[in-house]
């Protein structure tokens, strides 16, 4: 390798090392959420699996971290996904919403699953049992217009 061609490399291996240390928070893990959609709500359990599977590790306090969740560049964008995704949408909230929230909240689910929108595309990449097939799509979207429909009867 010619000396320019080494610099080069060691240049890039220096900036990835640097990034490592930039300072960014977490976003906050809790296990335990009085609160959550599945505490308050009862719902078949093909679809509250899908929803664990294709849904918390961006829309709940429920994350789990794979390693290089933790490598710069990387990191950066699945903390923002995540910390956007809950600002959205947080089912570990849920029964703190109000129904009008929560009709809104499932509206926007319908819609979301129905258009192939959610999960975000490059998830299921890396977690292949989130890659939802049409018939599961659509059964997390009838729940979701069923649930609706019923919301504001009691
Ligand atoms: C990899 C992270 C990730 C996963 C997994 C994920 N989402 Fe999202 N979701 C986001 C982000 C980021 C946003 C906010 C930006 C946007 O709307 O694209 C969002 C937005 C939403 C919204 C709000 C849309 C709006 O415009 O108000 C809904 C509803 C939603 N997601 C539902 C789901 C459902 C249901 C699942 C599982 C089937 C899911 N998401 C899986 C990251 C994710």
């Amino acid at each position: 390798m010619s000396k320019r061609k080494r610099l080069f490399w060691y240049s890039i291996l220096g900036l990835l090392l640097v990034i490592q240390v930039y300072p960014l928070s977490k976003p906050e893990v809790k296990i335990h959420n009085p609160n959550d959609i599945f505490n308050h709500v009862k719902v078949a359990g093909d679809v509250k699996t899908m929803i664990k599977t294709a849904c918390y590790d961006c829309h709940s306090y429920e994350v789990a971290f794979p390693w290089y969740s933790n490598v710069a560049p990387v990191k950066w964008q699945i903390y923002s996904d995540i910390n956007d995704g809950r600002a959205k949408l947080n089912f570990s909230n849920w029964a703190l919403m109000d129904k009008a929230d929560q009709a809104d909240a499932l509206d926007n689910i319908a819609s979301e699953v129905d258009g192939d929108d959610m999960p975000l595309k490059i998830y299921p990449i890396m977690h292949p049992k989130a890659k939802l097939t049409k018939v599961q799509r659509k059964k997390i979207v009838d729940w979701a217009n069923n649930y609706l429909d019923g919301l504001f009867d009691d």
